[in-house]
């Protein structure tokens, strides 16, 4: 097992530093047309396609969130987003114009599985985003489109999810072009900045010290609130989600905007808010939610793009990960984020790889 690591302490922190080269693989010769194109190899007709509806559990799940900003920003289709365990139960209203998009890990998620049948049932058009190969829900969906991020062991999931996440602005990309609403200009400038990803994600793990300085401080904390608006709503909401999994932490994510609507009357100096306020079109309205927080005597630790050295004076510590297009910067910030729950998990001895009561694949009910 120790060869295994590869010299790394956890699976989970070989699995984080293996994503620079995950996503080449995830990315790698699905570019076309002078880098202005996408080719999945789908029977997928995109303009067969009135309505996506994704559905997923856990990480997977929050990749969906980041999917559906991605999609309708770029190929302008309705999307609606749904946990499998409520979906497949819900008698949801679909037809063959609906692209139904399952994403999974292990291909292996009952209700994830569930969902996909439910899908069929109703006569949608299925699409399933994987990493297993041979997997039960490989077997019955219409296409698959696999993200090639390798085994992953570590039961909270990383590398697949920046895959996923990945592999949703490849199908964005994708469908906006086939539809004739994403210039070749507008796809050029995503794909250039896709290509530039493995080297960001890795100038982002070159972050792990002040992360780690952060996760000492804050280690014998109870309860951590996580903030991001956008596309990176969902990096708050799965940075959450990897602190409580594998730390015990409590952590709860919400839409920086929704902050005035209930947990600001949470905030204290107990209780650190991670927000994540890199650049993006609303950049000035995370910053006048951090400058609440502080009123309050509430402790911030930003997420901020590599030279705004303006958010030092709104925040208690300021987390530097590399600049990139707004709708890109989830899976470089998400990665911050993992490492800040790796480190505080690793920090209060807790069993990183396989925490209490988890289970890598849930295939029972
Ligand atoms: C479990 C795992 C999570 C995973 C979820 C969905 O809860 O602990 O890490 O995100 O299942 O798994 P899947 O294999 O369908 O992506």
């Amino acid at each position: 097992e120790a060869a295994e690591k590869a010299g790394f302490e956890h699976f989970m922190l070989k699995e984080i530093y293996e994503q620079p080269t995950v996503l080449q693989h995830t990315l790698g010769g699905r570019f076309a047309g002078n880098g202005t194109d996408v080719q999945l190899e789908l029977g997928l007709d995109p303009l067969a396609v009135d309505r996506v509806v994704i559905s997923a559990c856990g990480t997977a799940f929050y990749s969906g969130l980041v999917g559906e900003y991605l999609i309708e920003r770029l190929a302008r289709l309705p999307v609606e987003v749904e946990i499998a365990s409520e979906f497949r139960y819900r008698e949801p209203v679909l037809d063959e114009r609906t692209l139904c998009v399952v994403v999974s890990q292990s291909g292996e998620t009952i209700d994830t599985l569930e969902a996909l049948r439910e899908a069929k049932r109703q006569g949608a058009r299925t699409l399933a985003v994987l990493n297993a190969k041979g997997s039960s829900i490989s077997r019955e969906a219409d296409d698959v489109l696999y993200i090639h991020a390798g085994p992953e062991i570590g039961v909270a999931s990383t590398k697949a999810y920046t895959a996923m996440v990945a592999a949703f602005e490849l199908l964005a990309i994708f469908l906006g072009r086939a539809r004739g609403v994403l210039s070749g200009e507008a796809a050029a400038e995503l794909i250039r900045a896709l290509r530039a990803l493995p080297g960001l994600v890795e100038e982002t793990l070159g972050a792990r010290p002040e992360i780690a300085a952060v996760a000492e401080a804050f280690k014998d904390k109870r309860d951590y609130l996580f903030l991001g608006r956008g596309a990176n709503y969902p990096t708050a909401l799965e940075g959450a989600l990897k602190l409580k999994e594998i730390s015990y932490i409590h952590a709860e994510a919400y839409a920086t905007g929704e902050m005035k609507h209930g947990p600001i009357a949470l905030i204290d100096a107990d209780m650190p808010v991670v927000a994540v306020a890199t650049a993006s079109a609303l950049y000035d309205k995370t910053i006048s939610n951090l400058q609440e927080v502080r009123a309050r005597d509430g402790v911030v630790i930003a997420l901020a793009s590599r030279g705004d050295e303006a958010i030092r004076a709104h925040a208690d510590h300021v987390i530097y990960v590399p600049r990139t297009l707004e709708l890109v910067s989830p899976i470089v910030n998400v990665v911050a984020l993992q490492l800040l729950a790796y480190e505080t998990a690793a920090r209060l001895g807790r069993d990183v790889d396989q925490p209490r009561n988890l289970a890598k694949s849930v295939t029972v009910e």
